[in-house]
């Protein structure tokens, strides 16, 4: 029977079916992102530290059946050895934000700012990029971050060299600086379009170059948001650090998914929650909560789209081709950017 005639129950008892077949040989790592038709079926949800943590541990699973995006997938091709094969379920699942950045432009910007700075910055990059901006990264002498331990790497890349150029979410590097007592005006941003620095003073002063890209998603999240959910004292407001300065400034608390949750979670009974981060994991959470009140602090929806892409046919798609022994949508990554790009994971995984 085709996958496409097939009921939801019928689609979920086939998933469930091949994973037993599979057992260990199989691996599905899901972030908190994912659908609620997907994630039931994951063996670990995380956010990324923790997805890219669990796919360098995992030696066993022949096919890691990634349901994430594609900076996810790539991730874990890098940080799994070479016959464990990593599965995308559906190709369409990027990160607009992971595209706001790509080699030719780092390797201009990089050009202009040593001209500027001479060999006085040392590049990170979010995890949130392609694997050619975190070999870029990695041969340089950087790290990658993820929002979980974002301040902890700043921070030792400061023990490293006088600035930092931070790659692609001028967001998060923004928030992280910010906290770890960098003043805006110490802060600069490249604009990777118009190959330009966009700062007024001193570039002496500058200690953290930004690169201009966001997320699309936690864009939606605004200050007029805050002033609407303040209207009730009692509400409590956590915001994902994707989110612009002037949100996560005027907010209660920020921090990684995972970090969202466990406030959530750790939280009194009858507390009230504005949660600024994707759709998907405020309803689950509002779901999993029923003791609290749990709002989006944007009334709209705000889905990551290409974390959608993936649905429980896809995935039951991969799965019936693995059952048949055909791997389709392998993530593989060049072994010459793949030798670079480890560099920078392992700089971050070892960074306490
Ligand atoms: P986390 O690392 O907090 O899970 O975030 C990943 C992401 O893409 C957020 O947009
Ligand atoms: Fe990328 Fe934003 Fe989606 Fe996260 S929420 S995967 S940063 S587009």
């Amino acid at each position: 029977m085709e996958t496409i005639e097939l009921t939801v129950e019928q689609m979920e008892h086939r998933v469930r079916k091949i994973k037993e077949k599979l057992g260990d040989l199989l691996y599905i790592p899901a972030h908190h992102y994912q659908k609620d038709e997907v994630v039931p079926f994951a063996d670990d949800v995380g956010d990324s530290l923790q997805l890219a943590q669990l796919a360098a541990r995992n030696q066993t699973a022949e096919y890691i059946v990634f349901c994430g995006v594609h900076f996810m997938a790539e991730t874990a091709d890098i940080l799994t050895l070479p016959h464990q094969k990593v599965i995308l379920p559906s190709l369409e699942a990027g990160c607009s934000m992971a595209d706001m950045a790509n080699i030719k432009q780092t390797e201009k910007a990089w050009t202009h700012l040593t001209e500027l700075f001479g060999d006085t910055i040392l590049p990170l990059t979010y995890v949130n990029s392609t694997a050619s901006i975190k070999a870029f990264v990695g041969s340089h002498g950087g790290s990658t971050l993820t929002s979980s331990n974002a301040k902890k790497v700043v921070a030792w890349a400061f023990t490293q060299k006088e600035r930092i150029l931070f790659l692609p979410d001028q967001h998060l590097g923004r928030n992280t600086s910010y906290d770890l007592g960098i003043p805006l005006d110490e802060m600069a941003v490249w604009d990777p379009i118009f190959d330009r620095l966009e700062y007024d003073g001193d570039i002496e002063k500058i200690k953290i170059i930004l690169w201009k890209g966001h997320c699309g998603v936690h864009q939606n999240f605004t200050v007029e948001n805050i002033k609407h959910i303040r209207k009730d004292p009692d509400m409590k407001i956590i915001v994902h650090p994707e989110c612009s300065f002037e949100v996560v400034q005027a907010s209660d608390d920020n921090g990684s998914t995972n970090k969202i949750i466990t406030t959530i979670e750790h939280a009194p009974s009858g507390s009230k929650w504005a949660i600024g981060t994707e759709s998907n994991l405020v309803n689950r959470l509002k779901k999993n909560h029923p003791d609290k009140q749990i709002v989006s602090l944007n009334p709209f929806p705000c889905n990551c789209s290409t974390m959608n892409r993936i649905q429980l046919k896809d995935l039951l798609y991969a799965l019936e081709k693995l059952e048949e022994g055909e791997v389709i949508n392998q993530i593989t990554v060049d072994k010459e950017i793949a030798d670079n790009a480890i560099l920078s994971l392992e700089r971050m995984l070892n960074i306490k």
